[in-house]
């Protein structure tokens, strides 16, 4: 765990980096004293687009990171931080971090052991596109109120744009929340903080980003380019190109880390993506690293989204890249679900590999509605891999690890007084055999067969199946499974030729009953319809089929 916090006067020397520690707020045991407080520095230039003011220079107050390390798992410990040699000025209780001086006391609690079952469901938040208004104060509530065990901010943070002020308002907003709950970030693009006027872009990209927070790290971090933004030329200023690469790599670029039965990976799109990087590389090696006993869930955490059929940040070249070789990666190696942001708009996907609904693919979240500006609420045409989507509403996410087998996504709505879910899905593990979204149908269907003899049974059953899954295209094919096609049916159907075929499947990862009951509706009528009789062809003289739903409820392959 690393506590971090800024004393905000610029004075030299820097005051001390200590923090106290303990499991007894009243008996603060352990004490850890470091003297590496250090500063940045932003040059005065152009915060926006088209802005012509621009923004003086900036020096920031010193910066602390210490961290606490062999920390017992889910634990609660107390801490305070500051340098306990200066003197408040007024009484030593500050709520959180002092002009001088020390905190009062605060406590966080320890995530789960990694590598352990979970003895209660583990609750982890997530916002993206923050900002600064009322409605982001309320976001950045409403995360609190979950629970959660830690907290993932999913890009675009403070819309800062260059502005060091607003990087200090913005985490003296989040220090409510942040300064009792593990905070993770990634880099958005308005985290790039392009400077206009700087003299070598190479250490100033992603300056407040990477200045401000200690997240894991490889390896420090560090720019080897930083490229005029492409689609811009010299006299238009942007602090945040929304299309954008550069290298920026380890640091709190891209890391990973374990948090009870989840290995988080965090990701940067604005670094570079194609399989020669650095980040590529790096991905590849830690998805053939992790030990799915230990943490049997993958989640990816990165901020613009592969998935998003909304009007807004369609066809950003950084978006496109990632995807085309990271998402074979996902698919390989059973990453659960990803998480983005950018578009201030909900949608979640289905189940989903290169825009083909896939059952037992990855599933993606984009909920940028942390509160920026406005909302994006202007659609496409809703794809067949779009699940559910809304543009009118902030919200905030929580993921609700269960066990190994399941978690739960839900998006909530800031809605005063009340913490309302408007989409709920449950996530099954793909990595232990389920679908994706794993909950649904069981159905069975007996098909009664004349007119054949007993060696085309094998062919018959095979067609089956086929015909079953191909008729069914679209939402409801992403969502069947045939049950042990090759074994007991066909050993059931090979003794009773000329009699009755009995197949079981599943109908499943859907969302809510109506459309499970739906798409389960369209199964029935092609079962029923002569196109199914048809479909054996090769021999059989009658056929008639009956199905029915014998079950619901989780489904495994
Ligand atoms: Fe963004």
């Amino acid at each position: 765990m690393v506590i971090s916090w800024l004393t905000p006067n610029y004075t030299a020397p820097a005051p001390a980096s200590q923090v106290r520690y303990g499991l007894d707020p009243d008996n603060l045991d352990w004490l850890i004293t470091n003297q590496d407080a250090f500063t940045y520095t932003i040059p005065a230039g152009y915060a926006k687009q088209n802005q012509k003011s621009p923004y003086p220079d900036y020096t920031s107050g010193w910066l602390h990171n210490v961290e606490l390390r062999n920390l017992q798992p889910n634990t609660l410990y107390y801490y305070q931080c500051g340098d306990f040699s200066i003197l408040p000025s007024n009484g030593d209780d500050y709520p959180y971090t002092p002009p001088t001086g020390r905190s009062g006391t605060l406590f966080f609690k320890t995530l789960p052991a990694v590598g352990k079952k979970l003895k209660e469901p583990l609750v982890f938040g997530m916002v993206a596109d923050i900002g600064q208004n009322p409605d982001a104060q309320r976001s950045v509530l409403r995360l609190s109120q979950n629970d959660p065990a830690l907290i993932l901010i999913v890009g675009d943070d403070g819309y800062a744009d260059c502005v060091g002020t607003l990087w200090d308002s913005f985490l003296n907003m989040l220090t409510g929340v942040s300064s009792f709950v593990p905070t993770m970030l990634v880099a958005g693009n308005h985290e790039v903080e392009w400077l206009s006027n700087a003299t070598s872009l190479e250490t100033q990209i992603f300056m407040s980003f990477e200045a401000r927070f200690r997240m894991p790290q490889i390896a420090p971090g560090v720019i080897t380019s930083a490229p005029y933004p492409p689609t811009l030329d010299a006299n238009n200023k942007l602090c945040a190109p929304s299309k954008y690469q550069a290298g920026y790599e380890y640091g709190n670029s891209y890391f990973v880390y374990a948090a009870g039965p989840v290995t988080f990976l965090h990701l940067n799109p604005y670094s570079y993506t194609n399989t020669t990087s650095i980040q590529y590389r790096w991905l590849l090696s830690t998805l053939q690293g992790i030990d799915r006993k230990k943490t049997p869930w993958v989640v990816a955490v990165y901020h613009n989204p592969w998935y998003n059929s909304n009007t807004e940040k369609q066809n950003e070249f950084e978006t496109i890249d990632m995807q085309a070789t990271f998402e074979p990666l996902f698919y390989e190696y059973k990453v659960n679900l990803v998480m983005n942001g950018h578009v201030h708009a909900y949608e979640r996907s289905y189940p989903v590999f290169q825009f083909v609904p896939t059952s037992d693919a990855t599933a993606y979240v984009m909920a940028g509605t942390g509160a920026d500006s406005v909302h994006d609420n202007t659609w496409l045409p809703q794809p067949i891999w779009s699940a559910y989507r809304n543009g009118s509403q902030w919200g905030t996410g929580s993921l609700t690890v269960k066990d190994d087998d399941t978690m739960t996504w839900q998006w909530h709505w800031n809605l005063d007084g009340i913490l309302v879910s408007a989409d709920e899905v449950t996530i099954c593990n793909t990595h232990l055999g389920y679908p994706t979204y794993c909950y649904g149908y069981k159905y069975q269907c007996v098909a009664r067969l004349r007119g054949i003899n007993k060696a085309g049974w094998g062919t018959e059953a095979a067609q089956l199946m086929l015909n079953l899954t191909s008729e069914a295209a679209g939402t409801v094919a992403s969502h069947m499974k045939i049950d042990r096609p090759n074994s007991k049916n066909n050993r059931t159907m090979l003794r009773n030729a000329n009699g009755v075929l009995r197949v079981d499947f599943d109908v499943f990862g859907l969302t809510t009953e109506e459309e499970g009951s739906a798409s389960a509706a369209a199964v029935e009528t092609y079962l029923s319809s002569t196109n199914f009789v048809t479909a054996f062809g090769n021999g059989v003289t009658r056929a008639s089929a009956r199905c029915g739903k014998i079950k619901h409820g989780k489904i495994k392959f």
